[in-house]
Formats: structure tokens, sequence, C-alpha cells
């Protein structure tokens, strides 16, 4: 099956927002995701059918960019598609001067730091009470590559 990965714009938002429901106790918003695409770097992982199995938001500053969120719809989970989302915009921030990747994650989400770890990100440090609904502390992890 072929994939394609393209900028979110605004004609994604309403696929976008049904899958962010679903996966997150306290899901970003449509102001949230606008504001993302309009100022920083949002992307949509398509089947040929066009329909969205997945997304990844970030900002870039100088050569670092923060992952602030990723997601793939629930049906579609675990058949490598975090990973080839996750490889995509590795590869694809590399080839804009990006050469530090960041994120932080729920201290219980072992799916998603598998996934990070798969990609030799390390732990950096903890966030006490990052989160909300419910509270809990976020891992800091890092994929450093500029020392
Ligand atoms: C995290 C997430 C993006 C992973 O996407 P995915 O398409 O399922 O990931 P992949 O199929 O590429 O799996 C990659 C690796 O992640 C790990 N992994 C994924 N799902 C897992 C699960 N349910 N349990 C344990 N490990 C898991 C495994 O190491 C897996 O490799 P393997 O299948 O070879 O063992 C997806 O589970 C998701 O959308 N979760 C909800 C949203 C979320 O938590 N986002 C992260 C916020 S920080």
């Amino acid at each position: 099956m072929a994939f394609f990965l393209k900028r979110m714009d605004l004609s994604h938002l309403e696929q976008v927002m049904l899958i962010e429901e679903k996966l997150f106790s306290s899901p970003w918003n449509f102001p949230m995701f606008i504001s993302e695409i309009e100022n920083y770097d949002s992307f949509v992982l398509l089947n040929k059918e066009n329909q969205i199995l997945g997304y990844l938001c970030g900002r870039s500053v100088l050569d670092e960019f923060s992952i602030t969120n990723i997601g793939i719809e629930q049906k579609s989970q675990r058949q490598g598609l975090g990973s080839i989302l996750l490889e995509e915009i590795i590869l694809k921030m590399k080839t804009l001067g990006i050469k530090d990747f960041f994120l932080e994650v729920r201290e219980s989400n072992i799916a998603a730091i598998k996934l990070y770890q798969n990609f030799n990100f390390v732990r950096l440090g903890k966030r006490k009470k990052y989160y909300s609904s419910p509270i809990e502390d976020a891992i800091l992890m890092g994929l450093i590559t500029s020392k």
C-alpha cells in the first residue's frame, strides 16, 4: 500500500479532529490545529484514497524540531505507520537543516515511548505534572545529532 505525506491544511482538519478525539484524553481543539497549520509545521499521512491515517505537528527553531503531536488512527495502529510517519518527518526535517529533535510523552505511554526508542530517541528528563486529564508526568526525549 502506498502512503503520502502532505502538509496539513484546513481541508484535512475535520478528519484530523475525528482521529484526535478518539486518541487522546485531552484532545487538541480546532483553534489549536489552525494555529499549528498557520504558524508551524504540520503534516498528514494519507493512503492512495486520500484518507488520513495519521498526522504529526511540530515546531522548528533554528536547527531544533519539537514534535508536539503525533497520532495514527486507531484501526491503523501497530502496522508500521507511526514509524513511516516519524521516519519521513525526520528525513524531511534533516534536509531543512534540523539536527536535534525533542518531544514530551506521557510516562505511561509505552507504545509511543517504544516507537521513539526505535528511532534512538533517549530520555533527557522529566516534567512533573506536565499533563492534565489525567495529571501525569512527561518524559522529555531527544534525538540529538548536533553534538
Ligand atoms: C504512538 C503511535 C503513534 C504509534 O503508531 P503505530 O502506527 O501504532 O506505530 P508502529 O506500528 O510504527 O509501531 C512502532 C513500534 O512502536 C511500539 N508500539 C506501537 N504500538 C504499541 C503497543 N500498543 N504496545 C507496545 N508497543 C507498541 C512497538 O515497539 C512498535 O514496533 P513493533 O510493532 O515492531 O514492535 C500510536 O500508537 C498512536 O497514535 N497512539 C495514540 C496517540 C499517542 O499516544 N501519540 C503519542 C503522543 S506523545
